[in-house]
């Protein structure tokens, strides 16, 4: 048998894969627990899927993604509370039947929504989920103060934030509370969530952790400009989890390949290889890893950012270990 990457990184971090109900059976479940000691539910804990209708919760595929996790050891990230996506339309919809605007009652009926949101997800899975990414993709560095226009800014300012988190800490005391992001790796973006980090600290709003989702490609970014986005946290004090990655294969939206080119692979296993060495070296700061899907039969990059199969994670479509695996295992 080949080594298990738990195993190869016991002495690292946890190791984490996305999964759905469609993962927790035969063959992909056995792989799943062999390698792995970490999930992340990759939908079932949104918005849309927990609440899809007011006060009407749907927990079946989630509460069977966590007792999997129990059940196996496994910890779990809880994905997530607050998003401008998968969100349904009725939250943002005021009492008339009509989108919200920015009204001082549109924006209590908002935060009082999001409470008992919150409360219910989190409070239904007690010390089960230890992280929660209490906020998803809230930066947009294109903006001079940084923030994201999602509806939920622009009908209640910083407050939803404010909201969440002192939410989330009151039903979940023992969880570690994430903000979570993308391209966190380029300099105005990462110094954009350093300031609304350090300010949300200095408010006491009780932000943990900063989440690098890591959505990366087989030559962006570089090993340095990674490592100048883990190192500008340290000084914050706040864990950081590696939360979402996958290296796809593509090199921009043009290309298309029906079956990834051996060469691809092989620069994909030095990118992991490489990337994981420097998460390696930043152990103490790094609390886990996760991938963005298990196997490369179900990845979301098959439908992102274009229709084409994308190749981006370590085991390959009859789940067999790819050199991306072994760029883990064996990185001499
Ligand atoms: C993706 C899921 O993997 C897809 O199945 C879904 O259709 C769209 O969302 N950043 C995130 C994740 O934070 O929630 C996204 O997950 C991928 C990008």
């Amino acid at each position: 048998d080949i080594p298990a990457v738990r195993t190869v990184l016991a002495d690292a971090f946890p190791i984490g894969a996305a999964i759905g109900p469609q993962q927790l059976v035969g063959n992909h479940a056995e792989l799943l627990k062999r390698h792995f000691n970490s999930i992340t539910p990759g939908n079932a804990l949104k918005w849309d899927a927990t609440q899809p209708t007011e006060g009407q919760f749907r927990f079946a595929d989630a509460d069977a993604l966590v007792e999997f996790a129990v059940a196996n050891g496994m910890a779990v990230r809880g994905h997530t509370l607050v998003w401008h996506q998968q969100t349904p339309a009725w939250v943002f919809t005021d009492p008339a039947g009509n989108p919200m605007t920015a009204t001082p009652e549109n924006k209590a009926l908002l935060l009082s929504r999001l409470e008992a949101h919150i409360r219910a997800v989190v409070g239904r899975y007690g010390t089960k989920i230890g992280v929660w990414d209490v906020a998803n993709e809230v930066i947009d560095e294109n903006q001079a103060d940084g923030l994201r226009r999602s509806r939920w800014f622009e009908i209640t300012g910083l407050d939803y934030l404010r909201t969440a988190f002192r939410v989330a800490r009151e039903v979940a005391p023992t969880a570690t509370l994430y903000l979570n992001d993308y391209n966190t790796n380029v300099p105005a973006k990462r110094d954009k969530l350093y300031a609304l980090v350090a300010q949300l600290r200095a408010e006491g709003v009780p932000v943990d952790g900063v989440g690098h989702q890591m959505h990366v490609n087989i030559d962006w970014p570089s090993v340095s400009e990674t490592e100048a986005m883990l190192q500008k946290f340290v000084p914050l004090g706040v864990e950081q989890q590696i939360t979402e990655m996958d290296v796809s294969i593509y090199r921009n939206d043009a290309e298309s390949f029906p079956t990834p080119p051996a060469d691809r692979l092989l620069t994909q296993a030095y990118r992991y290889r490489d990337l994981f060495a420097l998460y390696r070296r930043y152990a103490g700061e790094i609390t886990s890893v996760t991938l963005w899907g298990l196997a490369d039969d179900d990845t979301w990059l098959d439908s992102f950012p274009v229709t084409r199969k994308d190749a981006p994670l370590l085991f390959d479509l009859e789940l067999q270990a790819k050199p991306a695996y072994w760029g883990i295992v064996d990185p001499s």
